[in-house]
């Protein structure tokens, strides 16, 4: 099913870095998670997906004990065999990310071995998402 993927998350004691911060870790699993959960919810069967690559996760603002963490993750590309998801992290009410980057999976079958998901993104949806999406295919044309 193509629509956003959102999971909200508490920033807790144990997710602190040394600073007293959220620790850039603990939003990468967050960050990986939610991406998974977009790339199943489109893809529609997790034990087929594998990660690839996470791209270019970026941190741009700190986050505190008590803030509430919300990850936002939508398809951005398709390729033949592999499916890239964008992922924005907001940290309370912020309305400009605190965190952004990419997720890309592979379909395989049992044996691990890749194969053709036959996905194909509509063109409103690419239309809708148009940076993100834009972004993703430059990010993959920069080769492995
Ligand atoms: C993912 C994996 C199956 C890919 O194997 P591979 O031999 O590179 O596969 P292929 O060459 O057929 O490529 C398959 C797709 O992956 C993409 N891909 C492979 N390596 C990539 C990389 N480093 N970055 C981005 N995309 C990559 C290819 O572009 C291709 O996509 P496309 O068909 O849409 O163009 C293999 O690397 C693997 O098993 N990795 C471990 C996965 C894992 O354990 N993840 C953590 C747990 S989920």
């Amino acid at each position: 099913m193509l629509k956003e993927t959102r999971t909200t998350r508490l920033v807790k004691s144990q997710d602190l870095n040394h600073h007293g911060t959220l620790f850039a870790g603990r939003i990468a699993e967050w960050f990986t998670e939610t991406c998974f959960l977009a790339a199943v919810r489109y893809f529609g069967k997790a034990e087929d997906l594998v990660c690839v690559k996470i791209h270019g996760l970026t941190f741009m603002k700190p986050a505190h004990p008590g803030d509430a963490i919300e990850l936002v993750a939508i398809p951005a590309r398709t390729g033949r065999k592999s499916l890239t998801i964008a992922g924005e992290v907001y940290t309370n009410d912020d309305t400009s990310p605190s965190a952004r980057g990419f997720a890309t999976f592979v379909s395989v079958d049992a044996e691990g071995k890749p194969y053709a998901h036959g996905l194909s993104l509509p063109a409103d949806w690419i239309e809708a998402h148009r940076e993100l999406c834009e972004e993703a295919e430059r990010i993959q044309a920069q080769g492995r």
